[in-house]
């Protein structure tokens, strides 16, 4: 089985990326970010103290998280249920950014991710699979943009969506979910010292699917 690690801050558009590559290749994408984000889901609908390591832990062992394919597309289960739909809004991946610095939410999705690895040709996405989780993953990349680039097309999103965003505040969001993941003490975000650096600020999506699939092309 083949991996492809990529990892980079929130925003660098690595999803985008990781699904066009898994397809050109014929590989799975799994979406960490989305494991992290239903645990969080969970923590704040059952209202969790994320500093009280006892509950913690005892929320964390009563969870069961799922990866799960269906019509191509990862669906996260949790406990059951499908908690997909729930996953990407910005308190919950504010509070993922939080909850994922804690070792029982770490340890909670170490192995799943390892066992989907070991199961299949993936291309994972994440903040540490080319450091931590797949270590050995025939290719690294490490995709980034300027934190104004990377506010500035999380604000378009939401403008098409219909909303009135404050661009000032997405990027103070970006940056402080960046500190966040960079700085903690388990599995921070950094490049591998084996990582292909791309950074797509001044890249559209197909060269940077480009540049990916010639990096894979090399290492395959
Ligand atoms: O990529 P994302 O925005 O969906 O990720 C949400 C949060 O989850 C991110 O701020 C940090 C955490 N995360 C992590 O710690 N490790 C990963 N492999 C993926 C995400």
């Amino acid at each position: 089985m083949a991996s492809i690690a990529i990892d980079g801050p929130a925003g660098a558009g690595k999803s985008t990326i990781a699904k066009k590559v898994a397809k050109e290749l014929g590989f799975i994408y799994v979406d960490t970010g989305a494991l992290y984000r239903a645990i969080a889901y969970d923590l704040l609908k059952n209202d969790v103290d994320i500093d009280d390591e006892k509950a913690l832990s005892a929320a964390c062992d009563g969870m069961q998280v799922e990866i799960r394919y269906e019509d191509g597309l990862q669906q996260v289960y949790l406990n059951g249920e499908n908690v997909t739909p729930f996953l990407r809004t910005e308190e919950t991946g504010n509070m993922a950014s939080k909850s994922s610095a804690k070792a029982p939410v770490r340890a909670a999705l170490l192995e799943l991710q390892r066992d989907m690895a070991r199961r299949f040709d993936v291309v994972m996405d994440g903040r540490d699979i080319g450091t931590n989780v797949l270590p050995a993953a025939e290719v690294k990349i490490y995709l980034t943009a300027s934190s104004k680039e990377r506010a500035s097309r999380r604000y378009k999103e939401l403008v098409e969506k219909g909303e009135s965003p404050d661009f000032d505040q997405i990027e103070a969001d970006i940056i402080e979910r960046d500190q966040r993941d960079m700085n903690r003490e388990i599995a921070p975000l950094k490049q591998a010292e084996d990582a292909v650096l791309i950074d797509s600020s001044d890249m559209d999506i197909d060269e940077v699917t480009a540049a990916i699939l010639a990096a894979a092309k090399e290492r395959l």
